[in-house]
């Protein structure tokens, strides 16, 4: 099924990071380009709807349904993936439909159909009876949950492993991501059969992230991860002058781009932890770059709106 696959940059980069900071600390930093995998299916998209668009081609479901917010990386790439396998795409949005938001723009030129919900159906989910209307109308379609997060999506996130075994010659220290759902904290920590200890980011205010993420390993490897929540920013999609200048800083010195949800939080999370000499000297370190670039487009146009 997987014609697809051939347009796709796999295995994604391993690149090495050297930054004044990391050669004073002497740390190995590795950021695995997973953003460079698809211009529309980037990043962790890719692992984690990779399982689910196969489910749906086997089972010949023409139509795939899921969920999210105005500016939701998880819409942009469903609604990219399917325009390129040929499967029909439903986005059910949290509140109204702005059509000269990009990411929306992008979801309808790739012919997603969107349909606005309240936003207290849309915290409700399936259970809610405006969105079980909308689901039984398409009796072949494949409901994908928000942020892509179910147990085929950590499979598709555990393949990560694989390459980067191939790619580094000895196993890292420690693996750090941003996490939302937790669910690619969740398969990078299901399918670890290394001593590599994980540590996840969260890109908002949350009490029940960890737990979350155990819940989906059934609490396998739960020693290997630790959960740093200090550095949201105020919260899901929230940031701060601070954050964006961070942003360009790394880009100008590194030539990597960050985005401002999940990833230059993280960085920005990690960077201080190494100053703050968390980790000891020789640490090998892979930071998974998790994608969500199309979202700039999304900051440029909210910061011009202000
Ligand atoms: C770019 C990017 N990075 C990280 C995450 C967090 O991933 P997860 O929801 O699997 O924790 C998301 C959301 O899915 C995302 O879009």
């Amino acid at each position: 099924m997987w014609n697809l696959e051939k347009e796709l940059m796999l295995p994604s980069p391993l690149v090495s990071i050297n930054l004044p900071l990391t050669i004073e600390k002497n740390i190995h930093l590795y950021i695995k380009r997973e953003d460079l995998i698809h211009p529309w299916v980037s990043g962790n998209k890719w692992r984690k709807l990779k399982y689910n668009l196969d489910f749906a081609l086997q089972n010949n479901m023409q139509t795939v349904i899921t969920f999210g917010g105005a500016f939701s990386n998880h819409l942009y790439a469903t609604a990219g993936a399917c325009a390129l396998l040929g499967i029909k795409s439903i986005g059910i949005i949290r509140g109204e439909i702005d059509h000269q938001n990009p990411t929306l723009k992008f979801c309808l030129e790739k012919k997603m159909t969107l349909i606005p919900v309240s936003r207290s159906a849309y915290r409700e989910k399936e259970a809610s009876k405006e969105i079980q209307d909308i689901i039984q109308k398409y009796s072949d379609a494949m409901v994908i949950p928000e942020g892509g997060t179910n147990q085929l999506a950590l499979k598709g996130a555990g393949e990560i492993w694989d390459e980067l075994n191939h790619q580094l010659a000895i196993k890292p220290d420690y693996v750090t991501l941003s996490a939302g759902t937790g669910g690619t904290t969740a398969g990078l920590l299901s399918y670890n059969n290394y001593p590599t200890q994980i540590i996840s980011f969260s890109a908002l205010k949350s009490d029940h992230l960890e737990e979350d993420i155990l819940s989906l390993t059934s609490h396998k490897n739960r020693e290997k991860l630790t959960m740093v929540t200090d550095y949201h920013f105020g919260g899901y999609g929230k940031w701060t002058e601070e954050l964006i200048q961070f942003i360009r800083d790394f880009e100008t010195i590194s030539g990597i781009p960050l985005d401002h949800v999940y990833n230059g939080k993280a960085v920005f999370g990690l960077l201080k932890m190494i100053e703050d000499d968390y980790f000891p000297q020789g640490t090998t370190i892979v930071h998974m770059h998790t994608g969500g670039l199309q979202g700039l487009a999304g900051l440029e146009y909210m910061r011009n709106k202000i």
